[in-house]
Parts: C-alpha cells; structure tokens; sequence
C-alpha cells in the first residue's frame, strides 16, 4: 500500500481526530517502527509499519464492516432531528470513522444492519443491479397462505400500482414467514404483505447475501464482519429459507 501522512493513519483508525492526533505526535506519545515521529506529515505504509499511540497499536484498516443488530426506534442514518440513529450505538472510537447505514431499514424495523465507511461497497449492496438477496422475518394479521407465496414470487403489486421483483415467501406459521427480497423499495416488505391484505406487525432482517445476523448479537450489539462475510455479502447463492432459524426478540 502507498505510503500515507502519520495523523491521517491515526485518525483513521478511530483512536483520534486528525488534531488529536497532531497534539499526540508533539507528546511523542506516536512511535512508528519503534521511534518515536516527530511531526505529522511523516509518511509510512500502514499496512507494515508498525505505528503505535502511547504503546497501543493503531490497528489500521481502510475501511470497516460492522453488523449491527438494529434495535426498533432508531433510524438508518447519520444524523437526525427526531430519532436517534444508529451511529449513536457505536463507541466513541468507531463514530469517528464516520460509518454509515449501507441501506436502510425502517425505524421499527429490527435486525440486520451494515455500517461501513466504503461507498463502493454499500453501492452496490443497495443496488438492485447486483441482486443481493435479503431475507427478513415477518409477523403479520391474518393468514398467509399458497396464494400469497405465488403472488411475491410473480412480482407483487404494491397498492399504488408499483411492481416488485419476484420474492420468496416460506410460511412458518400462518402468521409468520420469512420474505427474501432482491430490491430495497420504501417499506418494502411491509408494502408487499399489506397489498396481500396481511399488514406486517413486526419484522426483523436476518441475512444479506449469505451473511446470517450473528445470533449472539443482542438487540443494539455490533461486531466486525469477517473476511468471509465481507465476500459472502454478495453472495448469489439461493438461501434455503427452510432452514432459517426464528429470530429471538431482545
Ligand atoms: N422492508 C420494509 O418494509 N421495511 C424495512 O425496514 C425493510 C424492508
């Protein structure tokens, strides 16, 4: 990797701002390869230099993939005047990375949620284009029937006429299911369900791609994905939405 200024290597592995960082090289609390920096425009290669703030290693990494497990009441976003969001579950070290919401869930939506600072990725985890297939855990009024599975997998119509893709529909009970979607419409799943007269009572994604919310996650936990999850995001394989487990609620 190309060599890169000292406090901007700092400042992006979330240990300080980019002026934190300035004040802690005058410390000479930073070493690099054993030394002690001197000023922030020194360069080096954070991928093998071995930098160091007041003997912890920065743990640099361009950029980072949490899974989250979204709790009801906050909203996919940054900032907001109303509600809190997301970011606000993130520990002081992570808000400074500036990550955010690859996609969105609604406000009282639960489940999974990614939070990244790479835009190419969360591009095209969002775009329809690539096909990324999302599953979420349904409960709704009513009852769900053989009907309504070929309905989504014809493409619904939504009640203001809107065409979805084709999406997947396995019944678990006559009000539960979980519903795999390839688009990220407004409300879509919630959309879906109502234009079949089933209004959704809750609904918590479990999976992106062939990625499972990890069910050690407690409601507002995150934890990084691993390499394997990161490739596993864009998946094509087909879930078996059979062997999905039910979701706890907490
Ligand atoms: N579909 C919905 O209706 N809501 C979500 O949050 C996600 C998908």
């Amino acid at each position: 990797m190309a060599e890169i200024r000292i406090d901007r290597i700092i400042a992006a592995s979330g240990l300080a701002s980019r002026r934190e960082a300035a004040s802690l090289i005058r410390q000479g609390a930073v070493t690099a390869n054993g030394a002690t920096v001197r000023s922030g425009s020194e360069k080096f290669d954070p991928e093998t230099a071995d930098i160091r703030v007041s003997g912890e290693p920065v743990g640099y990494r361009e950029h980072r993939y949490i899974m989250m497990n979204k709790p009801a009441g906050y909203v996919s976003a940054v900032t907001d005047r109303r509600d809190p969001p997301v970011t606000d579950l993130l520990d002081a070290r992570l808000r400074r990375l500036e990550l955010f919401p690859a996609g969105r869930l609604d406000k009282e939506t639960e489940g999974f949620i990614l939070l990244t600072n790479d835009g190419d990725l969360a591009h095209r985890v969002i775009s329809p284009k690539s096909g990324v297939e999302k599953v979420y855990y349904a409960e709704v009024e009513g009852v769900l029937n053989d009907t309504d599975i070929q309905a989504l997998a014809e493409g619904a119509k939504l009640r203001d006429g809107t065409r979805c893709l084709p999406a997947r529909l396995e019944i678990i009970t006559p009000g539960t299911a979980f519903v795999a979607v390839r688009e990220g419409k407004y409300h879509q799943v919630r959309r879906m369900l109502a234009s079949r007269g089933k209004p959704v009572k809750y609904l918590k994604r479990v999976s992106i791609g062939s990625v499972v919310l990890d069910g050690a996650l407690r409601s507002g936990e995150y934890r990084e994905l691993t390499e394997e999850e990161l490739s596993g995001l864009f998946s094509e394989e087909i879930a078996d939405l059979a062997v999905f487990q039910i979701p706890k609620k907490r």
